[in-house]
């Protein structure tokens, strides 16, 4: 070899982190998977070989999709916390505790931590990320909001310098699903939830879902990320979609519209934080319109960068593993070379309450088909300054139902 060859440098071998994680269900399942099936292509890829050291379950007994090791399994996640063997700790079980509990003692033993739990993060996100940088480890929670769609790190990290104004996104998979199926298809309300849960689209308790109280969280962590609002779930208005019926999404399909459940997230003058969910009706050739089935999308709208539009699998475990399995290769690196994800939006944006937004509104009044009613009506309307953009009556039997849109 001449001396102006290129050194060749042997490659060296991957560095190892034991990996914990605390689930096995929808999301941990698609995870361990993934890292069983594909460490030393992830390796070969990043220099950081993961191994599963420790899979904490509730019931050790039950039949599982993904073959984990018997030894590595346990039903102590505080074990699996404690073993020093686990260096970084994955929590893909859910609900608020033990799941806060677990988290905690993890960061306090200096374990960097990643989750998938919105309901934890909406709730505790500030707390747990303060306990993060107390003790200068890693807090990630890409696939906290929108399943395997890159989003909290772009808000965090690409956007840092950015004046965002408004976030809007169809932010949760399993009512974006009914809504798809019981429009495209005329699937009843049932059926879809059936489907939704069916195919690991929803929360193990789905009234989350469809309340809009899983979206509502998801809208939180974006407030948090966008506008360095100090907004929790309790904060935002939810409406979820149990009251939609197919006669609704009939008459708005017959409007031009088509009903999606949205979050609503918006910057006032005054810098404080409008945040809210609830169905809205959207014009056909809206690019949220043709968002279907599991899939979410979420337009990000910055002085500067102007509209940004994020899209991909919102629910479902291997989109959403991919996401944590994103924060983990990240995690495992900086936890061998420094350096931390911890980047956050400084600021304590306050609420803009609900009753000072304003909106379009769809309403439907059933009343006595009579000389007069209309005009009642019609007079109450203007006696708040509403005014009516269309109306529709149909009606039997001397009943009249009435739909008005109105205008903003
Ligand atoms: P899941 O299917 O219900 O799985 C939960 C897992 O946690 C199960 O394996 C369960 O054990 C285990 N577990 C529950 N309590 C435990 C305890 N005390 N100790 C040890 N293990 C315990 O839930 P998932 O759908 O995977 O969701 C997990 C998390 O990801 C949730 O925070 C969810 O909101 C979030 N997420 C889910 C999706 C999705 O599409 N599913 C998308 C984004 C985020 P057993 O199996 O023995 O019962
Ligand atoms: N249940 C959630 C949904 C999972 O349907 O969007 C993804 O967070």
């Amino acid at each position: 070899m001449s001396e102006e060859s290129p050194q060749v440098r042997p490659i060296e071998a991957a560095e190892r982190v034991g990996i914990g994680v605390i689930g096995c269900g929808t999301v941990g399942g698609a995870l361990i998977a993934a890292l069983l099936s594909r460490s030393t292509q992830i390796a070969d890829r990043t220099g950081t070989q993961l191994d599963v050291r420790r899979v904490a379950v509730r019931d050790l007994h039950k039949a599982r999709d993904v073959d984990v090791p018997r030894e590595l399994l346990t039903d102590d996640a505080e074990e699996l916390v404690a073993d020093e063997n686990v260096e970084v700790v994955v929590e893909v079980m859910g609900t608020i505790e033990p799941a806060r509990s677990l988290i905690e003692a993890a960061l306090k033993a200096r374990k960097p931590v990643v989750t998938a739990n919105k309901e934890l993060m909406a709730l505790a996100g500030a707390s747990l990320a303060k306990i993060a940088k107390e003790n200068d480890v890693d807090l990630l929670y890409e696939a906290s909001v929108g399943g395997g769609i890159p989003l909290v790190r772009p808000l965090r990290e690409s956007l840092a310098g950015e004046r965002i104004s408004r976030v809007v996104g169809i932010l949760n998979g399993t009512t974006n699903y009914i809504l798809t199926r019981m429009t495209e298809e005329g699937v009843e309300y049932k059926t879809a939830l059936d489907e939704a849960q069916e195919l690991g689209y929803a929360e193990a308790d789905p009234t989350a879902d469809v309340e809009g109280l899983d979206a509502a969280a998801k809208a939180a962590i974006i407030a948090n990320l966008a506008f360095g609002a100090s907004v929790v779930a309790q904060d935002v208005h939810p409406e979820g979609i149990t009251s939609i019926t197919a006669e609704d999404i009939d008459l708005a399909g017959r409007l031009g519209y088509t009903v999606k459940l949205v979050a609503i997230i918006s910057r006032h003058d005054n810098g404080s934080a409008g945040v809210r969910v609830h169905p809205v009706m959207l014009p056909a050739d809206h690019p949220l319109a043709s968002v279907r089935l599991s899939f979410n999308a979420v337009f990000v709208e910055g002085e500067d960068v102007g509209e940004l539009m994020f899209y991909g699998r919102g629910a479902g475990g291997a989109p959403t593993a991919s996401a944590v399995l994103g924060d983990l290769i990240d995690a495992a690196h900086n936890l061998r070379h420094g350096g931390s994800g911890r980047l956050a939006r400084p600021g304590n944006a306050t609420l803009w309450p609900l009753e000072e937004q304003s909106s379009a509104f769809y309403l439907t009044l059933d009343v006595e088909d009579a000389a007069g009613v209309l005009a009642a009506v019609a007079q109450a309307f203007g006696e708040y300054e509403v005014s009516i953009r269309s109306m529709e009556q149909t009606g039997v039997r001397g009943e009249a139902h009435l739909v008005f849109v109105t205008h903003e």
